[in-house]
């Protein structure tokens, strides 16, 4: 019998290998024979395109934080309803980069917003879905703006936010992993790409075999 689609999601700071560990959590899936839909946030549909583009692009004007949650929320309530929600209806495997754990660390830890208004979004636009695991990549934020730097791509208006930012965002995202260990998995990412790969796919294995 098919087993059931799952939401996977990958979280953590700027250059702690998110896109390296995407594809291969992807071949991992694909290898044990699933059908799965890669996606990512802000964005993964033509309206979260255009407000990722708005969102990350230093050359536009900033937006106040709750403007920014906001839009996060509704590229989040597109990208559910004509991406997530139908791949999984399907019975398709879902891994996401990034997706709400990012707007509770950046908006929430990084801007200050309160985390009740962030759930309050959470429950009205996902109802009861939640990812079925979080990968959160996690390594000390100097190591993470150097990584950054060094791919020699202009910041986005993100990546521009300092240390103390950062600092924030990380914990925030901490604090999530700590509260819900079974859902959520805190990978060190201050290890070279194919040990990081095979620790995500030891957990992958594990998480598999316990949703059989
Ligand atoms: P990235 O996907 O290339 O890392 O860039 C996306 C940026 O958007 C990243 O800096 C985190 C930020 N972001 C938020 O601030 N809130 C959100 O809810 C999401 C999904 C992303």
């Amino acid at each position: 019998m098919k087993q059931s689609g799952r939401f996977i999601t990958l979280e953590g700071p700027e250059g702690a290998g998110k896109t390296t560990q995407l594809a291969r959590v992807q071949e991992y899936l694909q290898a044990a024979g699933l059908s799965v839909v890669v996606t990512r946030e802000p964005g993964g549909t033509a309206l979260g395109e255009s407000l990722r583009e708005r969102l990350l692009s230093p050359q536009q004007p900033a937006v106040t934080a709750d403007a920014e949650l906001l839009l996060m929320f509704a590229a989040r309530a597109e990208h559910l309803a004509t991406v997530i929600r139908p791949a999984l209806a399907r019975g398709d495997w879902v891994v996401c980069d990034r997706f709400t754990d990012a707007s509770y660390a950046y908006q929430g830890g990084g801007r200050g917003i309160a985390e009740d208004r962030i759930a309050a979004l959470e429950d009205w636009v996902q109802a009861e879905l939640r990812p079925d695991c979080v990968f959160l990549l996690d390594l000390p934020v100097e190591q993470g703006r150097l990584r950054a730097l060094q791919r020699g791509v202009a910041p986005d208006r993100f990546e521009r936010e300092g240390r103390n930012f950062f600092e924030r965002v990380r914990q925030a995202y901490l604090q999530r992993a700590y509260r819900d260990p079974q859902r959520y998995r805190i990978i060190a990412a201050d290890h070279p790409p194919e040990v990081v790969g095979r620790r995500i796919a030891s957990v992958l294995f594990e998480r598999m075999t316990a949703w059989r």
